[in-house]
């Protein structure tokens, strides 16, 4: 029966601004788990997210590395798809102008073997129309001996201050869950960044007994899903506390109870990846349960939320 109550007619604000964006709720798709989100497309109406998130696009094309990329495990999920995509010239000339149809904010998730790529690609993607950028600092910087730039808080705010330069629209940068994360995450923040997620995947291993080896060809891959929900969350809430960062949380979320969490946590805004591999419509029905949440706690403004956690 539709509920005429009072409280059901009061009109919610979603938006929430991250730097010189506002988007219509904090929803975002994340990167990677649908490629550019097209064939997501079919299942769910893109233009109700706050923003998409396209897969990592790198200079040149990427073959990605040998299957099997993916296993299950309980509670998530361990990929190794290797940065697989068609490279900056393909991603202008034939993804973005399709993407642009979608009536989404978007931000194209960047990533480079050395500083130079990076700039090459960022530089490049000025030439469209899209709302920003996020730089996936999880990547092997091929100059330092393939140590992950995101690993290294001086590397870091070189790389984001030379993006900054030349990148006038949305800058959010993509911290890895694992190593010096606060010093990474001020480092990005002094360096100009808009805005931190938090987090990408967490380096993982999962073994086939029987053949005595990984079950993904790659060995090693990032662990997502649940399971990381609870990991995620407690950094979101200390970067907010130590940095008081405009965050986007991202880690396990699969209902609108954990999108409040990460925002009472400190977030403004979230990500959804692996819950729309076991349903494609789940940010539909994540949207309905936080409007749903926030009458029953009598809170009109989501925005008001991020970071109201009481300790
Ligand atoms: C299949 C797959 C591909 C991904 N590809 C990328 C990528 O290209 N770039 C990136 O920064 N993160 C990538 N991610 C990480 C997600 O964007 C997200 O940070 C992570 O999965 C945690 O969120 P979740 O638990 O909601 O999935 C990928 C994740 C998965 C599962």
């Amino acid at each position: 029966m539709e509920n005429t109550s009072k409280e059901a007619q009061v009109k919610l604000d979603l938006s929430v601004s991250l730097g010189p964006l506002r988007l219509q709720n904090p929803l975002l798709l994340a990167s990677g788990t649908w490629g550019f989100g097209e064939g997501l497309s079919s299942y769910l109406d893109l233009s109700i997210l706050g923003a998409l998130v396209t897969k990592g696009i790198s200079l040149h094309p990427r073959p990605g590395n040998p299957p099997p990329r993916i296993a299950e495990t309980p509670c998530g999920l361990v990929n190794a798809i290797g940065l697989e995509n068609p490279g900056l010239e393909i991603f202008k000339r034939d993804i973005w102008p399709r993407l642009a149809c979608f009536k989404v904010p978007l931000l194209v998730n960047v990533f480079g073997q050395n500083v130079e790529e990076y700039l090459a690609v960022v530089e490049g993607l000025l030439e469209t129309k899209i709302q920003g950028i996020e730089v996936n600092i999880s990547c092997p910087n091929v100059k330092k001996g393939g140590l992950q730039f995101g690993q290294d808080p001086k590397t870091v705010a070189l790389l984001i201050k030379d993006i900054r330069d030349i990148w006038p629209r949305l800058l959010v940068v993509k911290l890895s869950p694992v190593g010096p994360v606060f010093e990474v995450a001020e480092s990005a923040l002094d360096a100009g960044a808009d805005a931190l997620t938090v987090a990408n995947t967490y380096p993982a291993l999962v073994v086939d007994v029987i053949r005595r080896k990984p079950d993904i060809a790659a060995g090693f891959g990032g662990l997502s899903g649940p399971a990381i929900k609870p990991l995620t969350l407690r950094l979101v809430r200390e970067i907010y506390r130590r940095l008081k960062a405009p965050i986007i949380g991202c880690g396990g979320i699969t209902s609108g109870q954990d999108v409040l969490a990460y925002i009472l946590a400190g977030a403004k805004a979230v990500q959804i990846g692996t819950a729309t591999l076991l349903d494609p419509m789940a940010p539909a029905r994540i949207l309905e349960e936080i409007e749903d949440l926030l009458r029953q706690i009598h809170e009109y403004r989501l925005a008001q939320l991020t970071g109201e956690l009481q300790d």
